[in-house]
């Protein structure tokens, strides 16, 4: 989600760069140097100023608008008779849990495989995943270094020790030593658009209102491609711009899009560096009718965010700027197989369409 957080000096470490960026020195990790992706190291290891504050000092997710210390708009469909009631904070944690499982929910079989969440947060739809979904292994990525200390201290049970175990069960985390089973859950610090992950090493790739952040989402598309395994799939949701016009006229209406804290990208061109990148079956989804009106409705009822900024997105919602997106893609074809001129996208009742463009226009 994308709240504005306070306004202030950057508290971050490191430099600021003439794109605005401040560097983290502090970012690289061991596998990330292993990575093969394409990004430069100075253009992954870098965050925008908005984005390092708000999920550095300002912590987003303990603003009010939020709730069990997720970070999105959520998902409020599967709420119960939610017409004429008003909301609690527990729907308000539902609704968000709910949008991890509207995402994934998208993928087939997904018991002992390995996910990978990119923009994990706190952790919490990384722990979800594992709990009501039954994946073997999840890794939680985020860039910000303070969201994966957040993560780790939060869900510090279910991570392997940091000295590798010394053969005993420390407290309620896991049996440690040479005998014990593998840690189900992980967290890593490191940019979408480099992930420091190797080739083929995921099953199930995730991604719940990050994307928005993504300054590069052709980089992004890239590297999802890479780490996917063969038959690999990804689900991404977050908000984009339904078109280019509509990008050029968020920044007056939205406090984060000209702040610089969200980029509005186009949801064809999302699809197009998706399909770009390899991904099959690339598949969209508009959803915000599920998401604006009662996020909206929720925030009315809290008094001190009233008539704040955050009303906003319903109108650019209304206006036909912006929407709430799930989108679905496969794994590209191993080397051997089909040509990446062979891909293609599909609309919602999976005609192959002629663009990627096209399929992304079709269903919404
Ligand atoms: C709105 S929060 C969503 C967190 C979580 N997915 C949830 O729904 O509660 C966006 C997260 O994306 C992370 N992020 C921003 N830019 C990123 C990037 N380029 N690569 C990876 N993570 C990024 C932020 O640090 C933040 O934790």
């Amino acid at each position: 989600m994308t709240q504005q957080p306070p306004t202030g000096t950057p508290g971050q470490p490191g430099r600021t760069d003439d794109a605005g960026r401040t560097n983290h020195p502090d970012r690289t990790t061991a596998a990330e140097a292993d990575s093969p992706g394409r990004t430069t190291a100075g253009e992954a290891d870098s965050l925008p100023d908005r984005v390092a504050i708000t999920y550095g000092e300002a912590d987003l997710s303990t603003v009010p608008a939020f709730a069990g210390g997720f970070i999105n708009f959520g998902y409020w469909a599967r709420l119960p008779d939610i017409a004429d009631r008003p909301f609690t904070e527990a729907d308000r944690v539902r609704s968000e849990q709910d949008l991890y499982r509207l995402v994934l929910g998208t993928f087939d079989r997904p018991q002992d495989r390995t996910a990978l969440e990119v923009g994990c947060g706190r952790g919490l739809g990384c722990v979800l995943a594992l709990q009501e979904f039954g994946l073997g292994k999840v890794i939680g990525l985020d860039a910000h270094p303070d969201q994966i200390a957040r993560a780790r201290r939060t869900h510090a049970a279910l991570l392997s020790p940091p000295d590798g175990g010394n053969g005993t069960t420390s407290g309620n985390g896991p049996s440690t030593g040479p005998n014990a089973a593998p840690a189900p859950l992980d967290f890593i610090q490191g940019a979408a658009q480099r992930i420091p992950l190797p080739d083929a090493a995921i099953d199930c790739l995730y991604s719940v209102e990050a994307a928005q952040h993504f300054r590069d989402l052709s980089a992004f598309a890239r590297e999802a491609a890479r780490v996917l395994r063969p038959d690999g799939r990804l689900a991404l949701t977050t908000f984009f711009a339904r078109d280019h016009d509509a990008a050029r006229a968020l920044p007056e209406l939205l406090p984060s899009y000209a702040d610089g804290l969200d980029v509005p990208h186009v949801i064809d061109d999302v699809a197009t560096a998706l399909v770009t990148a390899g991904l099959r079956d690339v598949q969209v989804r508009a959803i915000g009718d599920a998401v604006w009106e009662p996020y909206d409705r929720y925030m009315a009822q809290q008094p001190e965010l009233r008539d704040e900024w955050a009303r906003r997105y319903l109108t650019a919602y209304k206006a036909g700027l912006l929407d709430y997106y799930v989108i679905t893609a496969t794994a590209p074809e191993p080397p051997a197989g089909e040509t990446a001129s062979e891909t293609t996208a599909k609309t919602t009742d999976g005609t192959p369409s002629a663009t990627p463009t096209a399929a992304a226009s079709t269903a919404r």
